[in-house]
């Protein structure tokens, strides 16, 4: 059965996992703070993610500003493409996406243009869902904040709508600090915006939110993994675009071309494999191919990770093949060589078109600046100049106009080491937010209103609660020391020595706490402390000096079990 978001939400907000930001003054929709023990479990996940493609797979961090000027969006299509329609009650003033009014109408609403679109909410008589007023005609918005960089006119700027711009614009960087080869892959965490039009669902749409991105550029005719033999094997539940859902071997998925390529294949596993090791449930996950019409501007595949929570299925994570749309876009209205290049193992003779200037052409016209142009005519690519009646040339400062008689495109044979390639890129994108949200979902259990957070270890805020029995007859000391000796040890515990042992296993249990140590009287004598698992409630016992073992033991992911000696 699927939870009440409602009833997570105000968990959230009662532990300090989530706040509404700016709640004196009435909040606002989409946006959410963090408490303490939500920001420690967003630091959690985002930490596993680092190990994951840091270490594990070797991509570069880097972090860039989240404000960007215009060219930049020009150039990524944001400022024409993205964007949602929405509609306007006539009555109340509230706005509305115009494809969520739809649903339920069409099987992708989000495919239709804005007359069709708009069309069928008339002639299926939807009202605005608050008041019952008429609805405007649908009508697009762009998702990205504006602003202004520097005083008076300044220069247009946007708030960042994802971070992987930041790592296109540095492709040259990347690629030279990985000693020019290919694949290089760069990641960023960090916040982006997006003006949603009308958020209502909690953490699931936010307009200012966390992301985890990698681009991983490639090369373009090369997308085989030599570590996806190591995957291959591994199964994923697929909702292919065409074709019934499966869970088939990768390898299987790929060979019969419904996963692109091997690259994309292996980012699909290493995603199933982080939402499982932060705890999410497999049942309750899957990857959803896009529609071609559903589609991102930038994409040519994609692959949502989705999870079933209270809101329904979910995207958590998109996988996706943005072929060379990036790179190349940003090469083209940047002019700055965004290329990789492609070393041949001997050099090879290539027929190659050249631009030659015709000296007795330009002679007459130009005199003195003749040679100038002409070096500057030979340095020009043939494709500038092919079939045009003029080519425009820049010499020592001056736009100068040449016309086609003055030189010739001509083939030529040349020895060359190797060619300019313009990498594609394989995108991993992680909702922060969203995993955050869809994990609380899934590890909430409720027993007569009885609630325990199965968090593993690996991303529980708080490791460990230390309660001494009484906080009299010097337990309170001892339990002080273990305390001090757990938060020496790096591990983050939680000291409690108010009201009864059951409440305080409660409020370790309610945010997820794996485990929670007790001093007693017992202690004072054989110098030992009880372990209480969170999830069976069972005990152990063990020497006070072994507790931060102990715990480091638990979150590890080994069980309750092994601590068991065989005496107990
Ligand atoms: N970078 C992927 C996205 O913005 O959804």
């Amino acid at each position: 059965m699927r939870m009440d978001p409602q009833e997570l939400l105000s968990l959230c907000k009662r532990r300090g996992f989530l706040w509404p930001a700016y709640d004196i003054y009435g909040s606002v929709a989409g946006l959410y703070d963090y408490g303490p023990l939500g920001a420690a479990l967003k630091n959690n996940i985002e930490d596993h993610w680092r190990r994951l493609y840091v270490q594990g797979e070797g991509f570069q961090e880097i972090s860039c500003p989240i404000v960007a000027p215009e060219p930049v969006f020009k150039a990524s299509g944001h400022v024409d493409a993205f964007s949602d329609m929405y509609v306007e009650c006539t009555k109340c003033g509230e706005t509305f996406r115009a494809d969520h009014l739809a649903a339920g109408l069409h099987a992708n609403p989000a495919s239709l243009g804005e007359d069709e679109l708009g069309k069928m909410l008339r002639e299926s008589g939807v009202l605005c869902p608050e008041c019952g007023g008429g609805l405007t005609a649908p009508k697009r918005f762009n998702l990205m904040f504006k602003t202004s960089i520097g005083a008076g006119r300044g220069k247009t700027a946007y708030l960042r709508p994802e971070t992987a711009q930041g790592m296109f614009v540095n492709f040259s960087q990347v690629y030279r600090y990985g000693r020019e080869k290919l694949p290089v892959g760069a990641v960023q965490i960090g916040r982006a915006f997006r003006n949603e039009i009308s958020p209502r669902q909690g953490l699931i749409r936010l307009r200012e939110l966390n992301m985890m991105e990698a681009e991983l550029f490639v090369h373009p005719e090369d997308k085989s993994w030599p570590k996806f033999r190591d995957v291959r094997a591994e199964v994923v539940p697929l909702v292919p675009n065409k074709g019934p859902p499966s869970s088939v071997a990768l390898e299987e998925a790929v060979k019969a071309g419904v996963i692109r390529n091997e690259v994309l294949a292996y980012f699909m596993w290493l995603t199933y494999k982080f939402a499982l090791d932060i705890g999410l449930d497999p049942k309750r996950l899957r990857f959803r191919q896009h529609e071609s019409t559903e589609m991102a501007h930038y994409a040519s595949d994609c692959w949502d990770l989705e999870a079933e929570i209270g809101y329904g299925w979910t995207e958590l994570v998109g996988v996706a093949d943005r072929g060379c749309f990036d790179v190349k876009a940003h090469l083209d209205h940047s002019g700055a060589d965004l290329t990789s290049f492609e070393r041949y193992d001997e050099p090879r003779e290539v027929e190659m078109e050249v631009v030659k200037p015709n000296f007795g052409a330009l002679g007459p016209l130009f005199k003195d600046k003749s040679k100038l142009i002409a070096e500057a005519l030979s340095k020009l690519p043939a494709e500038a100049a092919k079939d045009q009646d003029k080519v425009t040339v820049d010499v020592e400062g001056e736009a100068l106009v040449v016309p086609s008689s003055c030189y010739e495109v001509s083939k030529r044979k040349e020895k060359v080491s190797g060619r300019k390639l313009v990498p594609h890129v394989i995108e991993p994108s992680y909702g922060v937010d969203r995993l955050l949200f869809s994990l609380l979902d899934h590890v909430y259990s409720k027993k007569d209103e009885y609630i325990v957070l199965r968090l593993k270890g690996l991303v529980a805020p708080i490791k460990v609660g230390v309660f001494p029995l009484m906080a009299r007859d010097g337990l309170g000391e001892i339990a002080t020391s273990i305390f001090d000796s757990l938060v020496k040890a790096g591990i983050a515990a939680y000291y409690d020595d108010s009201g009864s042992i059951g409440r305080r296993y409660a409020r370790m249990d309610e945010i997820g706490t794996p485990c929670c140590v007790t001093v007693d009287y017992d202690t004072k004598s054989d110098g030992t402390v009880t372990v209480r698992d969170r999830d069976s409630a069972e005990q152990v016992r063990v020497k006070k000096e072994e507790v931060a073992e102990v715990v480091k033991a638990l979150i590890s992911g080994a069980s309750f079990e092994s601590l068991r000696s065989p005496q107990d």
